[in-house]
């Protein structure tokens, strides 16, 4: 193969672009337990290559595509060069090699602000126009110092840019609320990106799931951020033809070995020179190359044909590469980088306007969000009114004879589980995607977990004591509670919304992802109905369960309703003997052990908000992502392992 064909040779030697990234021998492994392979009865432990010896460079200006079949390693060599491996389950990883940033050793973090990364299942808030997110983005990733009349330059430019004009007051949207069309949405994503003017943007399969049209314009609004200076690396899946020609590098990748690093146009003529496979005429090359790298495991022959072509591709490959890559990157002239954007980011310092303006626009934000979600709300409500004529009809005019009492503690131990339930999964439908954008946000430095935290419960506090209000004032008087205590009913059952609200965040802030938050969801509630003394007696508990009866907000809740109903009433005695007879309220509360006074019990259940606010927001505060360096060796990783 002559070199000229891949990279033309030394064609970049002394030009200067503003980012050039190199990276050099990258290995990536992570522990497996084989489960087919076992040792004294235990699965046998590998070791898997993710990654091995990969090379290469790109630089500002242009697109590199990185291609290979499902598997082979493609997103973790993004994030490997984006610095941005997560540290969570590397527990038994090793990352080994060198990434340079115009011949220096990368700084990640200074790295991870001049640069921008689009994941794949990127999320923004559904009921926000596109033009809103943007604004939105310029204001929470650009310091105070830059005018607004220059962030809306910025957001205009970027909408240009992107060709969003046409979708620029059209909503977000997601599977429930129609909005903007697959590739907008894309755009979109990328569009928050670009607001703080990277200088180097990743993206992992910008065009999976869009059709070929919208791909086609998601890839022509690439080919213009990179043309306007940017370096562009992305993960791309099955490009058509007309994308594929847009690629200025491409890399493939087999079963995370480098199989091609170079021109993308000189690619089909490597493997016709080097490895005797031919692109047939008038035939997709990204087809091709996905052909030719994919291994096979459908049958033993076919496997073992496919893997040996693959094995001699990348040692064709690696005979070849070093002469190239120092071809390109020998005698090569650095620009002196810095590593701050060109709009700088970076907010560490207290900056109280900052502070002032991010709440009130996270405020509107919340607020839009709740008022565009209507016909939800509106439904929501629906059934709560339904689900309350029920209730209400199933134990209407409950009256005062003794069978009333039973009666009673029934329906305020029904009433303090229901709208527990309600409240919390309300939280859980909802808030761990929001958390998804959120945690991106904060990793960006956007604004603080506070104004975020304060924003979100101010706006939404009205939204999540309406269902509770309702339910109430319609269960309450159908069924004939109290008369004299309708206002203390309904502030319990406000303050156990709550409380729930605190509790669902969380439990959402504390899952990995939306699945497992609403997995987790009913388990805090069934733990307070066991430990709330309903059906195992507080006193048989074991010493270390002793606490737990305290955390149970549905204790409280039942408790403080029990108390406020049972106040003051008398109950009439049509029983013989009458000595099995509750005269009075009283009497029925010593029975139920609640000795304590209404204030006392209320205050247990503010405590239990407390603790469940302070809980979510700390929990919030400290699950921002973070990265392992280069170089990074796992507490569990044995690197003498047998190879996969
Ligand atoms: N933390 C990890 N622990 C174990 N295996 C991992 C880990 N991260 C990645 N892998 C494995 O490494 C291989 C490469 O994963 P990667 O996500 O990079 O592939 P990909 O090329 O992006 O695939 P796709 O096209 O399906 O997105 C896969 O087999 C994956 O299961
Ligand atoms: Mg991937």
């Amino acid at each position: 193969m002559q070199s000229s064909e891949v990279v033309p040779k030394g064609s970049h030697s002394h030009d200067k672009p503003e980012v050039f990234l190199e990276w050099k021998d990258l290995n990536f492994s992570v522990l497996e337990k084989n489960s087919a392979k076992r040792k004294f009865m235990a699965p046998v432990i590998e070791k898997k290559r993710i990654l091995q010896n990969v090379n290469g460079h790109a630089k500002s200006g242009q697109l590199l595509a990185i291609m290979g079949a499902t598997g082979c390693g493609k997103t973790s060599l993004l994030n490997v060069l984006a610095g941005r491996v997560g540290r969570s389950g590397m527990a038994a990883a090793e990352l080994k090699g060198e990434v340079l940033v115009n011949g220096k050793s990368r700084d990640d973090k200074g790295f991870r602000r001049i640069s921008a990364y689009v994941v794949q299942d990127d999320r923004l808030y559904p009921h926000l126009t596109v033009y809103e997110t943007l604004h939105l983005a310029s204001h929470f990733f650009l310091p105070t110092s830059v005018s607004d009349d220059k962030k809306e330059e910025l957001v205009n430019s970027i909408i240009m840019e992107l060709g969003l004009n046409k979708a620029r007051d059209t909503i977000i949207g997601d599977e429930r609320v129609r909005g903007v069309s697959g590739g907008e949405r894309k755009r979109a994503n990328i569009a928050v990106q670009l607001i703080s003017n990277p200088k180097v943007l990743f993206m992992d399969e910008p065009t999976s799931g869009l059709d070929s049209f919208q791909a086609q314009s998601v890839m022509e609004a690439m080919k213009a951020v990179a043309a306007n200076g940017r370096l562009v690396i992305s993960v791309i899946h099955q490009p058509r033809s007309s994308i594929f020609k847009m690629f200025d590098d491409l890399l493939l990748l087999s079963l995370g070995r480098t199989i091609y690093f170079g021109k993308a146009a000189a690619a089909a003529a490597h493997f016709r020179t080097s490895a005797n496979l031919t692109c047939p005429p008038l035939f997709n090359p990204s087809d091709f190359f996905l052909d030719i790298l994919s291994p096979d495991f459908r049958t033993k022959a076919k496997e073992e044909f496919t893997l040996k072509r693959i094995a001699d591709m990348a040692d064709i490959w690696s005979r070849s590469e070093k002469k190239l890559i120092e071809d390109e990157t020998l005698g090569r002239v650095y620009n002196e980088l810095e590593l701050v954007p060109d709009v700088p980011t970076c907010f560490e310092k207290f900056d109280s306007t900052r502070l002032v303006r991010n709440f009130k626009l996270l405020c509107w934000r919340a607020a839009t969000e709740q008022l565009r979600e209507i016909p939800t709300m509106v439904i929501k409500i629906v059934v709560t009114i339904i689900f309350a004529l029920i209730i209400g009809g199933i134990f209407q005019n409950l009256g005062y004879e003794q069978a009333a009492i039973s009666n009673r503690i029934g329906l305020l131990f029904l009433i303090s589980i229901n709208q527990g339930f309600v409240a919390v999964s309300g939280v859980l439908q909802v808030f761990p995607k929001e958390k998804v954008i959120v945690g991106r946000e904060r990793s960006a430095n956007a604004y603080d977990t506070l104004s975020y935290f304060a924003a979100k419960y101010l706006c939404e506090l009205p939204l999540n004591l309406l269902p509770c209000t309702i339910f109430g004032c319609i269960v309450y008087w159908l069924v004939g509670l109290n008369p004299h205590r309708f206002g203390y009913f309904i502030a319990i059952l406000m303050l156990e919304a709550i409380t729930a609200v605190s509790l669902g965040l969380a439990v959402s802030a504390a899952a990995p992802n939306p699945e497992i938050a609403q997995a987790l969801g009913p388990l805090p509630i069934i733990l307070s109905l066991v430990f709330g003394g309903f059906f195992i007696n507080i006193a048989s508990l074991p010493i270390v369960a002793n606490w737990l009866p305290y955390v149970s907000f549905l204790k409280w809740v039942f408790q403080s309703l029990s108390i406020n109903e049972f106040t003051d009433v008398t109950f009439k005695c049509n029983l013989t003997p009458s000595t099995m007879c509750a005269n009075t309220g009283e009497e029925v509360l010593n029975r139920l052990t609640f000795t304590s006074t209404l204030g006392e019990s209320c205050f247990g259940l503010a405590m239990v908000f407390l603790g469940f606010t302070l809980l979510a927001f700390i929990i919030l505060e400290r699950s921002s992502i973070s990265y392992i360096p280069m170089g990074y060796k796992g507490p569990k990783f044995n690197p003498n392992a047998i190879e996969k």
